[in-house]
C-alpha cells in the first residue's frame, strides 16, 4: 500500500465530505497492529480529533500539507509550532544536504554546535552558557538538575495547566479534573498519567497562574525548599493564556527574594513570537530558559541555557548532562540556519501580521454571528476559545471554554482547506511561509467555519 501522490493534487483543499481519506484509514489499520495505540506520542491524538483515524501525512510545502490521500490544507499545525521556516524550505534543505554530504554524527566535539551555542548567546537575553540536547523534555531535564544542584534544594514550582513535556520529573497537574485538582489558591500536585512515582509528584508544588496573591502565599511556605520556578510566560499548552500586566516581573521580583532560580519555559514562545522569546518580548530576564520547537526548523534539537553561575557547575560537571546525540552537527546545522532566518525582523513581522489578520477575522465573525469567544495570543501564535467573553487568567478559567464548539471549527476547517490543532488548549502557528493566497483560503474557510457552528 502507498499514497495517491506523487505529485500535488489539482483540485481544491481541503477534506471532502465522506469517506475522503480511505488511504489514511487503511495506513491507521496497518499501524494500530504495530504501534501502541497506531502512534507515536500520545500528543498524536490531537492531531486526529474526533476523527475516526488520523490523516497520514505525505508531503508539505511552504505553508501546505498533503496527505496520503491527495487532500490539501494550508498548515497551522506546523508540527506544533516546529516550522517557523514552513516544509521544505529551500536554505535548510541546502544546509542540511551540504551537511549529510560532509557526516552527520560523530560523537566528538563539532564545530557547528559552537556556532550555534554562539547564535542562541547573541539572540537570548538571558543566554550567557547553553547545553544541547534532543527534545523539549530532555532540556528540561537539565534545567532542572541544574537549578536543584546550584541552589542544593529540591522541590519545584509550576503552574496548574501549563506543560513541560512528558518526562516524570513535570508531568504533574497538567491536565487535572475538577474532582483532582484541589483547592484553586493552593491546587494539588497531580500525577499527568500513571507510573508518575509518588515521591516526585511531591516535590512539584502547583500554583495558579496569573495569581500574585496566590504565589505570594506558596512561597512564603515553601520557599526555602524550592529550587526553581518554571513557566510558559505566553501559555501555549492553555490556548495562549498571556500573562497578565507586571505578572512576570513581580514573578522575577519574587523569584530573587527567596532564592529560587526562574526558569522560562520557552519551547513554544522562543525564536517565535521575538528573535529572544517571552524574555525579550516582556523584558524580563529569566536565571535559565529552555528551547526546542522552532529553534530546530523541523530537527529535533533542544536547548537549555542560562546566567553562567548556574550553567557553569554543568561545565564543571558538578551537574552531570549527557547525550549521545547531543549538538549532533545535521540538527545543529539545520538549528543554525533556522536561527539565522528568524533573526530577522522581517520572519518576526511576518508572521505577526499574517496572524494578527486571522485573529481579527475570527474575533469579527463571530461577533457577527452572535458567537461568544475569546481569540487570545499574538500573531506568531494564538487560539480561539468558544464560550468565554473574556480572557481567562488560568487553566481554571481556560477549563469554562466550550471545546466541543472548539472541535466542530476546527472539523469544519479541515473541510475548508485548514489544518489547525484539534486541541482547543493548544494553539495555531504561523510560519514565514505563509503567504496572501494562504490568508485568502484560510479566511474563507473561518468564515465558512464559523456558519457551521453558528
Ligand atoms: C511548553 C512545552 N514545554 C515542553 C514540551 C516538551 O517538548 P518535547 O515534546 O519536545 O519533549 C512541550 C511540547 O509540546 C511544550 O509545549
Amino acid at each position: 500500500m502507498t499514497t495517491l501522490l506523487d505529485t500535488d493534487a489539482s483540485s481544491p483543499p481541503g477534506l471532502p465530505d465522506g469517506d475522503s481519506s480511505p488511504l489514511s484509514k487503511a495506513w491507521f489499520a496497518r499501524a494500530t497492529d504495530v504501534l501502541a495505540g497506531g502512534i507515536s506520542s500520545s500528543a498524536r491524538a490531537t492531531t486526529t480529533g474526533d476523527q475516526a483515524h488520523p490523516l497520514y501525512m505525505h508531503h508539505g510545502r511552504g505553508s501546505h500539507l498533503w496527505d496520503a490521500d491527495g487532500n490539501e490544507f494550508v498548515d497551522y499545525l506546523l508540527s506544533y509550532g516546529s516550522l517557523p521556516l514552513g516544509h521544505t524550505d529551500a536554505g535548510l534543505r541546502d544546509a542540511l544536504v551540504a551537511r549529510i554530504d560532509l557526516g552527520t554524527m560523530f560523537g566528538t566535539c563539532n564545530t557547528v554546535e559552537v556556532e550555534l551555542a554562539e547564535q542562541i548567546c547573541r539572540m537570548v537575553p538571558c543566554a550567557e552558557l547553553v547545553r544541547f540536547a534532543n527534545s523539549g523534555s530532555e532540556a528540561i531535564c537539565g534545567a532542572v538538575r541544574a537549578a536543584r544542584g546550584f541552589t542544593g534544594r529540591n522541590k519545584i514550582l509550576k503552574f496548574e495547566g501549563h506543560y513541560h513535556g512528558w518526562v516524570d520529573v513535570l508531568a504533574v497537574s497538567n491536565r487535572p479534573t475538577p474532582q483532582e485538582a484541589g483547592p484553586a489558591k493552593t491546587p494539588a500536585s497531580c500525577p499527568h498519567s500513571r507510573g508518575i512515582p509518588a515521591g516526585v509528584v511531591a516535590d512539584v508544588i502547583i500554583c495558579p497562574w496569573n495569581d500574585l496573591d496566590a504565589l505570594r502565599n506558596i512561597l512564603r511556605l515553601h520557599g526555602p525548599e524550592l529550587a526553581a520556578v518554571i513557566a510558559e510566560p505566553i501559555v501555549a499548552n492553555n490556548a495562549c493564556i498571556m500573562p497578565v500586566p507586571d505578572y512576570l516581573d513581580a514573578l522575577r521580583d519574587e523569584c530573587t527574594r527567596h532564592g529560587i532560580l526562574l526558569i522560562f519555559d520557552e519551547i513554544v514562545t522562543g525564536f517565535r513570537i521575538a528573535p529572544g522569546g517571552a524574555q525579550e518580548l516582556f523584558g524580563v530576564v529569566p536565571d535559565l530558559a529552555v528551547y526546542s520547537k522552532a529553534l530546530g526548523g523541523g530537527l529535533p534539537i533542544s536547548a537549555f541555557a542560562g546566567r553562567r553561575a548556574v550553567m557553569e557547575l554543568i561545565g564543571r560537571n558538578q551537574v552531570k548532562h549527557g547525550g549521545t546525540y547531543n549538538g549532533n552537527p545535521l540538527c545543529a546545522a539545520g538549528a543554525l540556519h533556522t536561527l539565522r532566518m528568524l533573526a530577522r525582523p522581517e520572519s518576526m513581522s511576518r508572521m505577526r501580521l499574517h496572524g494578527g489578520l486571522l485573529m481579527e477575522t475570527i474575533e469579527r465573525g463571530a461577533h457577527d454571528l452572535a458567537i461568544p469567544c475569546i481569540v487570545q495570543g499574538l500573531g506568531a501564535m494564538f487560539q480561539v476559545v468558544f464560550g468565554l467573553t473574556s480572557p481567562p487568567r488560568d487553566y481554571r478559567g481556560m477549563c469554562l471554554g466550550n471545546q466541543k464548539r472548539y472541535a466542530a471549527f476546527r472539523d469544519a476547517l479541515l473541510h475548508h482547506g485548514v489544518h489547525a490543532n484539534s486541541s482547543g488548549m493548544a494553539c495555531w502557528f504561523n510560519s514565514v511561509a505563509h503567504t496572501n493566497d494562504d490568508l485568502d483560503i484560510t479566511i474563507d474557510a473561518i468564515t465558512h467555519a464559523l456558519k457551521a457552528i453558528a
